[in-house]
């Protein structure tokens, strides 16, 4: 007997599908990571898979954040609907970008909106600004949310490949004229996912300038801006006329293992700033309160972001070492925790397609997890995230790794 299809069916958008909404065969990326870890635990019930995928920290909040999360959740005046306020979080946010990034002066009342994360404020921005046409610079690979939205706005995205003979920075001279001129937006992430890369302050001022110049904004994406290595975080900031042409996205998220808490905030150029909360009053009714108040409390302890950044560069340290014993051009970056690294293109004879194929192998015959990346030459993103329980514990999950690929013979050319 054939089934009877529920009209519901008929009706999607043609932005999800339209008629054929869930009927795809294909699978995504991180489906199939998923469907290849669940198979190889399967394989081997009692191995220890090494997950270098995850894209979040492994370790919860700090202690001062969930007692302040307590005591703020217990007071009725935090109950309600917080709308686009809450002016603690928006101040110590204000404090925060002036310490940690040396931007100073941004208006708390005019230049600074929360968000419930980055990847919200991604995708409320595009019904701020997108226009059916409009055309949308992104840089790939990359995090595609606001891309995602343009498009269903009737946008279009223009790729601007990341490479290595360019430090993973966008060669902006390369876009055609006739894109130019329909280009409105420009969205840069740096500390960037997946690369690692970060920007330099001379990038950030050529960005400023060809805004300004192109008539685009930019939308700095900046989720790991304060996760880094050495010296001090970057922000766009910080460059003389970016007020004019930009806004920045920050989190609570990387800095600070506040991932579910699902909070960060938009801050710079006061119209878009006003423009995205005019979007966000009409989706969402703010965070809780409680939550605010608990992460304007955490923002008052950069050193919190400092002690997560020294795991992950301690990590990085242990993960690049181990990498280069196999062939591995692996070069630590400054931020983020992100190591981005060549896919090589055989291990011991047997030859791979693409990254995709090299971390199927990798999670199958090795069960290490990891996320490829074809977009613009073949590479695999490891992440420093791996769950271990103390600088011992990391020591052996890298050894571990280590004897895992003793033996493999990697071809890179
Ligand atoms: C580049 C980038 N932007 C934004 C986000 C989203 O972060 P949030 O937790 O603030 O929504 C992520 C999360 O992985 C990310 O990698």
């Amino acid at each position: 007997m054939v089934s009877e299809e529920s009209y519901i069916q008929q009706l999607f958008a043609e932005r999800i599908g339209g008629k054929t909404f869930g009927k795809s065969t294909e699978i995504y990326k991180f489906e199939k990571i998923k469907r290849a870890k669940r198979a190889a635990l399967a394989a081997h019930p009692d191995g220890e898979l090494i997950d270098l995928g995850v894209g979040e920290p492994d370790e919860m909040a700090f202690p001062l954040s969930v007692r302040a999360l307590g005591e703020e959740a217990a007071k009725p005046e935090n109950r309600g609907y917080a709308d686009n306020g809450g002016p603690e979080f928006r101040r110590a946010a204000v404090h925060w970008m002036e310490r940690v990034f040396n931007v100073a002066g941004l208006n708390p009342d005019t230049e600074i909106i929360h968000s419930i994360g980055s990847k919200a404020a991604l995708s409320i921005l595009p019904a701020a600004l997108i226009n059916p046409g409009d055309v949308v610079l992104m840089t790939v690979p990359g995090y595609p949310v606001f891309g995602t939205h343009a498009r269903w706005y009737g946008g279009e995205v223009f790729d601007l490949k990341l490479t290595e003979e360019r430090d993973f920075l966008p060669d902006l001279n390369s876009i055609p004229k006739d894109v130019l001129t329909r280009a409105k937006v420009l969205v840069l992430n740096y500390p960037n996912n997946p690369t690692g890369a970060s920007a330099t302050t001379g990038f950030f001022e050529r960005a400023v300038e060809f805004a300004k110049r192109n008539k685009l904004v930019v939308i700095s994406d900046a989720a790991y801006a304060a996760l880094v290595f050495h010296g001090k975080p970057l922000s766009i900031l910080s460059v003389p006329g970016a007020k004019g042409v930009a806004i920045e996205l920050h989190s609570m998220s990387k800095a600070f293992n506040m991932t579910g808490w699902r909070l960060g905030f938009v801050c710079g150029n006061p119209l878009l700033v006003a423009a995205y909360g005019s979007v966000k009053d009409n989706t969402d009714s703010g965070q809780f309160l409680a939550i605010q108040k608990a992460c304007a409390a955490t923002l008052a302890h950069p050193e919190i972001t400092h002690k997560i950044a020294a795991k992950y560069s301690r990590r990085m340290d242990l993960l690049v070492a181990c990498l280069r014993k196999f062939g591995f051009d692996a070069r630590k970056p400054n931020g983020s925790f992100f190591l981005y690294v060549r896919a090589p293109k055989a291990a011991s004879g047997r030859a791979f397609k693409s990254a995709e194929d090299v971390s199927q192998w990798l999670i199958t015959e090795k069960l290490i997890s990891t996320v490829p990346w074809d977009d613009a030459g073949a590479y695999l993103r490891l992440s420093v995230t791996f769950v271990a329980k103390n600088e011992a514990d990391e020591r052996r999950v890298v050894k571990e790794i280590e004897n895992r690929l003793a033996g493999v013979k990697f071809e890179f050319s």
